[in-house]
């Protein structure tokens, strides 16, 4: 589980091996990530300090690429795949029935804490469309009803 709070002298362990300039913004926004599972404002801050890059071109950053993530995400994230492979078989109904058993929108994190969506463009696995992926777990072919099986048996599951 990432941790949750920016902790002082840990991020720097992560600046350290970088050149202190704008152009390791990029790269070190993916090692805090990494880290925390999210950019959390405080470091976003730490990353604009120690690479002298203004905070609003670092914040632009994390904002443009899909890859960073803003907010603490759940203790699972379900990435569901609306590629071509998967879309041709149903996988806007299978994001339907994942936004309404989980009560939440693309992006959002449910109430509890538990579950995070996101949506993808390609898992690689496109034979077994349509597909998602709970944190590092692949579940294919999938169903409507299927999908409520898929999140019932990992409700409660400690991340993987
Ligand atoms: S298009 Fe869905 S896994 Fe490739």
């Amino acid at each position: 589980m990432p941790e949750s709070t920016l902790q002082a002298g840990t991020i720097d362990e992560l600046l350290r091996p970088f050149p202190p300039s704008p152009a390791s913004v990029i790269p070190l926004l993916q090692q805090v990530q990494t880290r925390y599972g999210y950019l959390a404002p405080e470091n976003l801050a730490r990353v604009a300090e120690y690479t002298h890059a203004p905070r609003s071109r670092v914040y632009g950053v994390a904002t443009f690429y899909s890859q960073f993530r803003l907010s603490k995400p759940g203790k699972h994230v379900v990435r569901v795949c609306q590629g071509t492979a998967c879309h041709v078989l149903g996988a806007e109904k299978i994001l339907d029935e994942l936004k309404e058993m989980l009560r939440i929108e693309e992006g959002e994190t449910t109430a509890d804490g538990e579950f995070t969506l996101e949506v993808v463009r390609c898992l690689g696995c496109c034979s077994l469309a349509p597909a998602l992926m709970i944190d590092n777990e692949t579940c294919g072919r999938l169903t409507r009803k299927r999908v409520g099986e898929v999140l019932a048996s990992w409700r409660g599951k400690d991340r993987a």
